[in-house]
């Protein structure tokens, strides 16, 4: 059979789309020091492999573009919340932005400052609240009129206050996929910013509330600065009418969203946005106010990619199949966003290549990781699939009874597993048979 889109010529080198420290070496693909054949071959596939080099290049962009002025950045930690991860990022000051009280848990078994972290979500529960109030977080960002009233009387039970940012909407278009836009009209998330006044007059209220900011997010790979700017315009409108309500705060929360560069994307640079926006803040009046961000992917998805070894080459009449031994269990963003991401070849042949869809082997049509990729591929190979530090593990699922990954931080010349792959074991820890 001739299989579409076959190709004498060699498949060009391909370099790494969004990071240099996952470069070639001698044919081969490595992260920082270490060879990632090896790492294949020592783990075994799948496997999250990521750069602490990287991480933190990603936290110094955000740093040389604070300099001086008053920020806290709190890590979106959802992208990525394994433990050393988190650790890496308290280490160089980060705060952290939860959702859940298994995400404080996470922060607080790193040894996170829990004074540097706000709470976002739109259904935080009251034991979450307790578990928040206990570890005595910075701030919550309320989203809507009902949660406020339950923190009051959470607050109120348990003799403490809580500072809260309320998390309005300010209807403004991300313009980008409609699954990671947050800021629409439409969207579940926040308080419609035309009934935030009549919002925050009642947090000013109620007992066990304290009000000392507000906060939005838009969305998620977002690559233009024109959003985020238009958010904080409505935002400072915002303030500047509770300023005269006689509610004075204390920081701005502009949220996360940066985008990265998986293909061809121009990614938003913290320079170039917050320069902006300081810029704005500073022409409004506001440079005194403090600025909290929430970047998740920005901090860690091109520190990361997954690794996986092609099962079997299949040729149809209308495809070819690389079917590969990681799935959308694995990395689930192809078949939920139809996401691009880049695939390389970590030992990259010269002989000829040909189209592939890079599948894995869970019953599902939307299984699969990559499309009409050209690549010269045999039995056995391992494809690094790139961009992938990012809602990528903490996306991860057991379906088809496929224990989750393990994941390696690489450190200059040695590694990590910084989670053991899962085992049979584990799959069915809790289970059990009728009586
Ligand atoms: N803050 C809040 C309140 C958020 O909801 C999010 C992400 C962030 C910060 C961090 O946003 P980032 O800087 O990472 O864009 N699973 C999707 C992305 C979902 C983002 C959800 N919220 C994906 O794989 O593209």
């Amino acid at each position: 059979m001739t299989a579409p889109g076959s190709n004498t010529s060699t498949a060009a080198l391909a370099t790494p789309a969004g990071s240099p420290f996952f470069s070639y070496r001698n044919g081969s693909l490595h992260a920082e020091g270490v060879s990632l054949s090896e790492l294949g071959r020592a783990l075994g596939t799948p496997l999250y492999v990521y750069s602490r080099a990287a991480l933190a290049a990603a936290w110094a962009s955000y740093q040389e573009a604070i300099g001086a002025h008053h920020v806290l950045v709190c890590y979106g930690m959802k992208a990525n919340s394994n433990l050393a991860v988190l650790k890496e990022f308290a280490r160089l000051g980060s705060g952290f932005d939860i959702v859940s009280g298994g995400e404080l848990a996470r922060v607080l078994a790193a040894g996170a400052d829990p004074a540097k972290v706000v709470f976002s979500g739109v259904g935080k529960q009251a034991w979450e609240m307790r578990a928040a109030l206990d570890a005595g977080v910075k701030c919550f960002n309320v989203e809507s009129v009902p949660e406020l009233k339950r923190l009051s009387q959470v607050a109120s039970e348990m003799g403490k206050t809580a500072s809260v940012s309320l998390r309005v909407n300010p209807d403004v278009d991300a313009q980008t996929h409609p699954y990671i836009s947050t800021g629409l009209k439409e969207n579940k998330f926040g308080i419609a910013i035309e009934e935030a006044p009549a919002a925050y007059q009642l947090a000013a209220s109620l007992p066990g509330i304290s009000v000392v900011g507000v906060d939005c997010h838009i969305g998620s790979q977002i690559t233009e600065v024109a959003p985020y700017l238009d958010a904080l315009d409505k935002l400072l409108k915002l303030i500047d009418q509770l300023t005269k309500l006689g509610i004075t705060l204390k920081h701005l929360d502009l949220g996360g969203g940066l985008g990265i560069r998986y293909d061809d994307e121009t990614p938003l640079a913290p320079k170039v946005l917050l320069d902006k926006v300081f810029a704005q803040l500073k022409a409004r009046g506001y440079d005194g106010l403090e600025l909290v961000l929430e970047p998740g992917r920005s901090l860690v998805g091109n520190a990361g990619v997954l690794l996986t070894t092609v099962q079997y080459l299949k040729h149809t009449e209308a495809r070819n199949f690389a079917i590969v031994d990681a799935a959308m269990n694995d990395l689930m963003r192809p078949a939920l966003y139809e996401a691009w991401h880049g695939v390389l070849p970590v030992e990259p042949r010269t002989n000829a290549s040909t189209l592939y869809d890079v599948v894995g082997p869970v019953c599902e049509s939307a299984d699969w990781l990559a499309r009409a990729r050209q690549l010269a591929l045999n039995e056995g190979d391992v494809l690094a699939i790139e961009s992938a530090g990012a809602y990528g593990f903490v996306m991860a699922g057991s379906y088809n009874s496929r224990p989750r990954a393990a994941e390696v931080m690489v450190d200059g010349d040695k590694y990590y597993v910084v989670r053991q792959r899962e085992t049979f074991a584990d799959l069915i820890r809790g289970e059990s048979f009728l009586p």
